[in-house]
């Protein structure tokens, strides 16, 4: 199956040197040819070039008009928690009371409010919800997705969430990779030790066992697990082959950079109370900083040191968290215009964050995240617009038109 997209006024989003991700002053471009066309063979990219230098030969089965807009590489979000059971709007209200993140916790609100309204939710109608917003995110250009358990806190209900994954795995045409995150709070009435025994004796092994998860992730964080906890959790699971991706220093410097570093994980996320001696420790490691900052932007917290760390040479990933509690949106492009406008990064640095790197952030980079022959043909195409900095800048204007994902439009 050939398929040529024309009339593309920017293609955008290319990579002409094979690189897993990006780092420091290479965020820097985000390389375009105007006036181009691109070519797709059997589900992957085959050709790009600019009109002036000659249109591809040969037939094709199928032809894409652009219509003047923008080809960019889908959106990779590698950090989200789709799979959940309805919505927790009443602790929106309460925080805007007065009370925070912690406080709401602390009284069975949050994590423990949606794994109870999980445990009472059908694994059909959980997978249905989940679906929805899966479409949602496409529809708005993502197209490489991880997806994390963790409103279980049992194993039958880690089980059930991680099964729901799996079955959008089959059937969705985006990417999608799975996190076992049992550690995202103490389950009721267990205490800390007795619940962290749980997940290293029977969880871990089980997902193991079953192959549900790609990765596992602790919340290692002030209130949650502590670095000595998260370190044998991560070691449980190493032997079942699930790489870490952790959350870290997102309420406190917490130790879970060091501890992620240490443990070869492919990314470490939130930081938004990162301190300078954790950006010295992510020098020259294989970990991906991953910033959230719709997660700052709607509890009204700092924001990562996005900036900060491209400077210092680092790679630097954006994702959406996309959950019930601290961030109910997966839109990236928001995400994007957060990075720019908060975080100073700039429109090139954060289009990278949102692909190329955030597709290293889910070991996917050889496959997704940008432009290249070979790599999976997954991409949308814009109404026109007159540069890619209108992109973050225009930070409410839907822009998507098309989505085209393993080369077909959906
Ligand atoms: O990434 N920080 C931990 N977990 C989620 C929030 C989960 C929730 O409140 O439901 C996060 O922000
Ligand atoms: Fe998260």
């Amino acid at each position: 199956m050939r398929t040529l997209i024309n009339n593309i006024k920017t293609l955008a989003g290319i990579e002409y040197a094979p690189k897993l991700r990006l780092q420091g002053k290479e965020m820097s471009a985000f390389n375009t040819i105007d006036d181009a066309w691109l070519t797709v063979e059997d589900g992957r990219f085959a050709a790009f070039g600019s009109v002036a230098d000659g249109m591809p030969t040969g037939t094709f089965d199928q032809t894409i008009d652009a219509e003047g807009g923008m080809v960019l590489p889908s959106w990779c979000d590698s950090h989200t928690h789709i799979v959940f059971a309805g919505s927790r709007e009443r602790e929106f209200v309460d925080k805007i009371n007065g009370l925070s993140y912690e406080e709401i916790a602390r009284r069975g609100g949050g994590i423990l409010n949606s794994a109870d309204l999980l445990h009472n939710t059908s694994e059909d109608e959980l997978f249905r919800q989940a679906m929805q917003r899966l479409d949602e995110v496409i529809r708005k250009g993502t197209g490489c997705i991880e997806i994390k358990s963790g409103y279980g806190l049992n194993l039958e209900d880690e089980l059930k969430m991680l099964r729901v994954i799996q079955r959008m795995k089959e059937v969705s045409p985006a990417k999608i990779v799975s996190t076992f995150l049992g550690a995202h709070a103490v389950a009721r009435g267990m205490t800390q030790s007795d619940y962290v025994k749980l997940i290293i004796d029977e969880m871990i092994p089980e997902v193991g066992r079953q192959h549900l998860a790609d990765f596992i992730d602790v919340f290692c964080d002030r209130g949650f697990f502590t670095p000595e906890e998260t370190a044998r959790m991560l070691e449980a699971a190493a032997t079942w082959g699930m790489r870490p991706k952790i959350h870290a220093d997102e309420l406190a410097s917490s130790g879970g950079v060091e501890i992620g570093v240490k443990h070869g994980a492919l990314s470490v996320d939130h930081l938004e109370s990162m301190t300078e001696e954790e950006i010295d420790i992510l020098r020259g490691s294989e970990t991906m900083p991953t910033v959230l900052p719709g997660t700052s932007f709607f509890l009204n917290m700092p924001y990562g040191k996005g900036r900060k760390m491209i400077d210092a040479g680092l790679s630097v990933a954006v994702a959406s968290d996309y959950n019930p509690g601290s961030t109910p949106s997966g839109d990236m492009k928001f995400v994007v215009s957060l990075a720019c406008i908060k975080m100073r990064l700039l429109p090139n640095e954060a289009l990278n964050a949102a692909t190329i790197n955030g597709a290293y952030a889910m070991g996917e980079s050889q496959n997704y995240g940008s432009i290249a022959k070979g790599k999976v043909a997954n991409f949308f195409i814009t109404t026109p617009l007159p540069s890619v900095d209108f992109i973050p800048y225009a930070y409410t204007t839907p822009i998507v038109k098309k989505v085209v994902l393993m080369g077909k439009e959906c």
